[in-house]
């Protein structure tokens, strides 16, 4: 038996006092998980503690809370691990236990899923419409199709990537990660009817898929990699290069305006994205009144992001570019994944931009060349 110190985030909305922190010492083996730390906290020391748990299996999706600052599942995080970080990450090895994020609390790590997270389910119909007429017998569908959409049949509903989805804290309407890979799901099935109707509703919702900001918390804290960033860019992929939905939010727009800067410069020219996206994907984008437009108002925030510093106003005038050299292995790769190379290319690329930091194997020379 060893011993750990759980660091637990108490609230109970019945009481005056406010959100606060309570230690406790639990005892057991080291390949236990947090969750049963924490259920002996409930059994032997504070019967008071809320906490939701069922299956104990990392199947059921209910036990979702942040353990020191991370999104997760409590049956799925071992003690030694949860102390091994909270030492990394200079906390001592005190494990902290907190509710998940962007969701109300109703008792200490017990948060309101139907006031955000299942509110946000629903907007997506997550279910089958299926597509007409309905066959005699089964629907016949390609095994590949199946295979496409299997990663977001594992998702448990738990939370995690909803609690640290940066783009619905700033904006509580965005649909959000868990909902959109759910949106996938149908939309990626060949038996569904309302393949168009849901990307477009999707495309043209304003808190819909081109507000999320790509910021991968949704693929961290995600304990079945469900992908929801992916699903998100699938979604994105469909709408504008399938059904060419050009979006009244701007979406498709900003996305071609910013491709063809990096494309252009090898890096990213921030001060041309905004009046490319909105006058037109070229140099004289600028010069198109609705760029002026959204320019003008866009003034004060330009403005504060040069007095702190963020924004270097030479810079906006004179950009970056990579070397020649540097710039051409850029544009390799949009060439390759363009298909300009083999332009009968069906395939479309699927990037895994999500990097977790272990070596591949050696690849081929050609995909070395590539990604390089
Ligand atoms: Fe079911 Fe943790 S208790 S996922």
């Amino acid at each position: 038996m060893a011993q750990f110190t759980l660091r637990v985030r108490r609230y109970d909305p019945n009481s005056p006092t406010g959100p606060y922190w309570q230690e406790q010492t639990v005892e057991l083996e080291e390949h236990r998980s947090v969750l049963e730390g924490l259920l002996q906290i409930k059994a032997l020391y504070d019967g008071s503690l809320a906490v939701r748990c069922s299956c104990r299996s990392a199947i059921c999706g209910s036990c979702g809370v942040r353990i020191n600052g991370e999104p997760g599942l409590a049956c799925k995080t071992h003690l030694n691990e949860a102390r091994a970080f909270s030492e990394a990450i200079g906390k001592g090895g005190v494990i902290e236990v907190e509710p998940l994020g962007n969701m109300p609390v109703i008792k200490d790590l017990v948060v309101d899923m139907d006031a955000v997270h299942w509110k946000k389910i629903n907007r997506v119909t997550p279910w089958l419409i299926g597509r007409q007429p309905v066959p005699q017998r089964e629907y016949i569908v390609p095994r590949e199709a199946m295979l496409d959409v299997t990663q977001t049949m594992a998702c448990i509903q738990c939370g995690a990537c909803v609690s640290d989805c940066l783009a619905m804290e700033a904006d509580p309407e965005f649909i959000g990660p868990a909902a959109l890979a759910k949106a996938y799901r149908f939309v990626g099935d060949p038996r569904d009817d309302r393949r168009e109707e849901r990307v477009r509703e999707l495309a043209e919702d304003p808190h819909g898929i081109f507000e999320c900001t790509h910021c991968f918390k949704c693929v961290q804290a995600c304990p079945k990699e469900v992908n929801p960033m992916g699903q998100i860019i699938r979604l994105r992929r469909i709408a504008s290069a399938d059904l060419g939905i050009v979006d009244q939010n701007n979406g498709v727009r900003h996305e071609q305006a910013f491709a063809t800067l990096v494309k252009e410069h090898g890096l990213l020219h921030e001060a041309e994205l905004l009046p490319r996206s909105y006058g037109g994907d070229s140099w004289f984008g600028k010069f198109h009144p609705a760029a002026g437009r959204e320019l003008l108002s866009s003034l004060r925030v330009i403005v504060k992001a040069i007095l702190r510093g963020k924004v270097n106003p030479l810079r906006a005038i004179i950009p970056h570019r990579l070397a020649t050299a540097d710039r051409k292995a850029v544009q390799r790769i949009f060439d390759h994944v363009d298909g300009k190379k083999s332009p009968h290319r069906e395939q479309r690329y699927e990037l895994n931009l999500f990097v977790v930091g272990e070596d591949e194997p050696q690849e081929s020379q050609e995909q070395t060349e590539v990604t390089r």
